[in-house]
């Protein structure tokens, strides 16, 4: 009745106005705050091309989504469709040739290289096909390494890198230099490494391309942990097998989104039925 006799007097879009800000203003500060922090990664028309002598590549045409925290996605399509170029951006090792990337409410897009990289070591852990570790190094300086550009002192880093370790269980190999511990202990050598900075995004381009089944479905449960534990994670695969653990899955094709869609049936590494298990694994 009030309501109806304000909306004739002063306009239904007035009158929804006023009601907005008295809610609002009565809305917990937290719960806004919270609100305003549910997206993680928002792309706007991200283009990036390369110039190889007369020829332009155009390698991401026009690429817009957004990922919120504590997301799980897996980013698939054919050869050449731009994956690695967007996960180079998304991490922030590369800049867009155009378009807007906001990144935990900060503007990237046209960061200086030194910028980019402090954003990067506070915010992101990335975890590759080919392991990337230094030969030289035993598994436990590895992954203290990131911590060194960081500033900590040697007993916090060595601290820091066995906390990681044991997150991958792997504390029992942790003196071993890489050629010494198996494709995936590599791998969750760099799974450490990527998590010794408490990253809250994590990054990984075909961690399994170079793994064996059985060893693909053990680095899959370490990602599922790390994603309950509240990281947001993003993982180039060809593989649907692998792609099943995702609760989003983007599609890239030419340089652009295909599709975007939820993951109704999610494979968790630990369940008994996992059809792996099912080939004896
Ligand atoms: N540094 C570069 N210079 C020139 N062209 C590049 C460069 N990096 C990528 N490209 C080109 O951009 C396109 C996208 O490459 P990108 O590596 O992102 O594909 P991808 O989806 O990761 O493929 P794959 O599945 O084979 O790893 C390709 O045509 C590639 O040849
Ligand atoms: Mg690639």
């Amino acid at each position: 009745m009030i309501l109806s006799i304000l909306t004739d007097k002063i306009g239904t879009l007035s009158i929804y106005s006023i009601l907005f800000s008295i809610l609002s203003v009565h809305l917990p500060k937290q719960n806004l705050r919270k609100m305003a922090q549910e997206t993680i990664i928002t792309l706007e028309n991200i283009t990036k091309t390369y110039e190889m002598g007369d020829e332009i590549i155009h390698a991401l045409k026009s690429v817009s989504l957004s990922i919120d925290q504590n997301e799980y996605v897996a980013l698939m399509g054919p050869s050449g469709s731009g994956k690695s170029t967007l996960m180079n951006i998304l991490g922030c090792l590369d800049s867009p040739t155009s378009g807007t990337y906001i990144l935990n409410q900060i503007d990237v897009s046209s960061m200086s290289d030194s910028e980019l990289a402090e954003v990067r070591n506070k915010q992101i852990g990335f975890v590759f096909q080919t392991f990337n570790l230094l030969p030289r190094l035993s598994a436990l300086d590895n992954v203290a390494l990131p911590l060194v550009y960081a500033g900590f002192s040697k007993e916090v880093r060595q601290q820091k890198a066995i906390q990681a370790l044991e997150k991958v269980g792997l504390t029992d190999r942790m003196m071993h230099k890489p050629n010494e511990l198996s494709g995936g202990q590599r791998q969750r050598v760099a799974i450490a490494r990527a998590l010794v900075n408490d990253p809250a995004i994590i990054l990984a381009d075909e961690p399994t391309g170079n793994l064996d089944t059985k060893t693909s479905v053990e680095i899959m449960s370490i990602f599922e942990r790390i994603h309950d534990a509240g990281n947001t994670i993003i993982v180039v695969t060809h593989e649907p097998d692998i792609a099943d653990h995702a609760h989003r899955i983007i599609r890239l094709r030419d340089g652009v989104v295909e599709s975007s869609y939820v993951n109704e049936k999610i494979v968790r590494a630990d369940d008994p039925n996992h059809h792996y298990k099912i080939k004896g694994v």
